[in-house]
């Protein structure tokens, strides 16, 4: 692997606790890795969002920030990285993505209502069906085959949208597409299946939106994977792709390389008008948004920066060399490894384990256990077991942006052979309590007493 393209200009010492203690503060968090403090984890790869460390050009803006509470210079700043890499017109600050979600939903869901995606993120999902709307996903078949290694299994399922269009167009406000296709192991989507998209969007007289969290890796993958691309520059393949949709929801703080920011841009400016008033409800005047000066420069710093091909190149050959070693100590992992994540089957991993008692909590659980890794689930105790219950059970590894080194992934590597060597001694979970949404946060859980015997074993 290349080294790291950064050197390390501020240090935050990490620990490994004891065997005995992490199992008390497992005990303490009912079995729930969010509930545990990041001081009692070694190595964090519980999500890659705001957990980036910033670069120096970001901290000189934290610095010069104008705290305005009307007409920020920050915001004006904010406003012309935003537009330049989206190129919509109406620009609405929010704190972070699911506010995005929040406001430009609240703006144009009505109860009843369709919302296809190629997969919806959770927090996405949650605030479909919280305006009463139903949430479908519509992968393509090979997002859920672990092996098929294919160039883009984060695409749109077109003919899938197409039916459903043909049968209930006229309950969908709009279609999103997820760049990267995060729930499915942070997988890419191709210019030829957002155009597609489009294409169909455009019969139908429906607007698309992305969901453009990870807008620079699905960049960086059409730039290495799609034959047309290669010559082409990071940000022309942005501004291309953003040019096949209406808007976009994006949390900054992915590809924003920022601790905390998001934003909703439109082309509608009839539809910015109504979300703009929600956002002066809920997130704050429009100048700011939920975020502070400081936020707002980060972010529009982060954004004028993150569209470089070295920077993604590294980050995309971190996952891959995790991945591989994975690979090679006969883990299952989601192949071809994805943008920001290793993603793991826990099903197939750890297959005495029912997908009711969670083997992707299992497996998290495990890597706590042994070496004071987190991870997450993305399985049944994320999503459910009812509508929107996911294909796969996985766990994933997300790499914060430039904040380990290939010795910290060597550790991961190594922790997962461990875990390896005693798979089929790994119990189950039960849950003792949950919240009627988003329950993955706050639910306890129980270990179950035996390892389960297998259906016909
Ligand atoms: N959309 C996608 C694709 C996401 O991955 C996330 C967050 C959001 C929307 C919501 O953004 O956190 O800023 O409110 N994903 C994080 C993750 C939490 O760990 O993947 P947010």
């Amino acid at each position: 692997m290349q080294p790291e393209p950064y050197k390390i200009k501020i240090v935050e010492p990490i620990h490994l606790l004891p065997p005995e203690l992490r199992e008390e503060r497992l005990l303490l968090a009912h079995f729930n890795l969010f509930q545990i403090l990041a001081k009692d984890v070694y190595i964090d790869l519980l999500t890659d969002s705001g957990t980036g460390s910033q670069s120096q050009t970001q901290w000189a803006g934290i610095v010069q920030a104008d705290e305005s509470y009307a007409g920020s210079r920050s915001y004006v700043r904010f406003q012309s990285a935003v537009k330049s890499i989206f190129g919509y017109p109406e620009v609405i600050a929010v704190h972070q993505g699911r506010a995005a979600e929040h406001v430009l939903f609240g703006a144009v869901v009505e109860r009843g209502m369709i919302v296809p995606a190629n997969t919806h993120f959770d927090t996405t999902r949650a605030n479909v069906e919280a305006r009463g709307g139903v949430a479908v996903d519509l992968p393509v078949r090979e997002a859920g085959d672990i092996d098929a290694v294919q160039p883009f299994k984060g695409n749109f399922d077109v003919p899938g949208l197409e039916r459903l269009l043909a049968k209930d167009g006229a309950r969908v406000p709009f279609v999103i597409i997820t760049i990267t296709n995060n729930s499915v192991g942070g997988q890419p989507v191709s210019m030829a299946n957002i155009k597609a998209v489009r294409q169909v969007a455009d019969r139908f007289g429906k607007p698309v939106i992305f969901d453009a969290a990870r807008f620079a890796e699905n960049c960086y993958f059409i730039k290495v994977r799609e034959e047309a691309y290669a010559e082409k520059s990071l940000l022309d393949i942005a501004h291309e792709l953003f040019s096949y949709g209406d808007g976009a929801v994006v949390s900054l703080k992915k590809d924003g390389l920022a601790n905390m920011g998001g934003v909703i841009t439109l082309k509608s400016s009839e539809v910015a008008q109504k979300a703009r008033n929600l956002q002066i409800l809920y997130e704050g005047f429009t100048t700011y948004g939920g975020l502070s000066g400081r936020d707002l420069e980060a972010a529009a710093a982060g954004l004028e920066e993150v569209l470089n091909f070295e920077f993604l190149g590294h980050r995309v050959e971190q996952v891959r060399y995790l991945g591989q070693a994975l690979h090679e100590a006969g883990v299952p992992t989601v192949r071809p490894w994805g943008g920001h994540a290793v993603c793991i089957d826990a099903g197939r991993m750890l297959p005495h384990i029912p997908r009711h008692q969670f083997p992707g909590h299992a497996l998290v659980v495990a890597l706590y256990r042994e070496g004071g890794v987190r991870a997450v689930e993305l399985g049944t105790l994320m999503f459910g077991e009812g509508e929107g219950s996911p294909l796969l059970e996985l766990v994933r590894l997300a790499i914060p942006r430039r904040v380990y080194t290939q010795s910290h992934l060597d550790y991961v590597a190594d922790v997962f052979r461990r875990v390896m060597s005693y798979r089929d001694r790994i119990r189950g979970f039960e849950i003792t309590y949950q919240a009627p949404a988003l329950r993955h946060f706050t639910a306890r859980l129980r270990e179950c007493a035996d390892v389960s015997v297998p259906v016909g074993a």
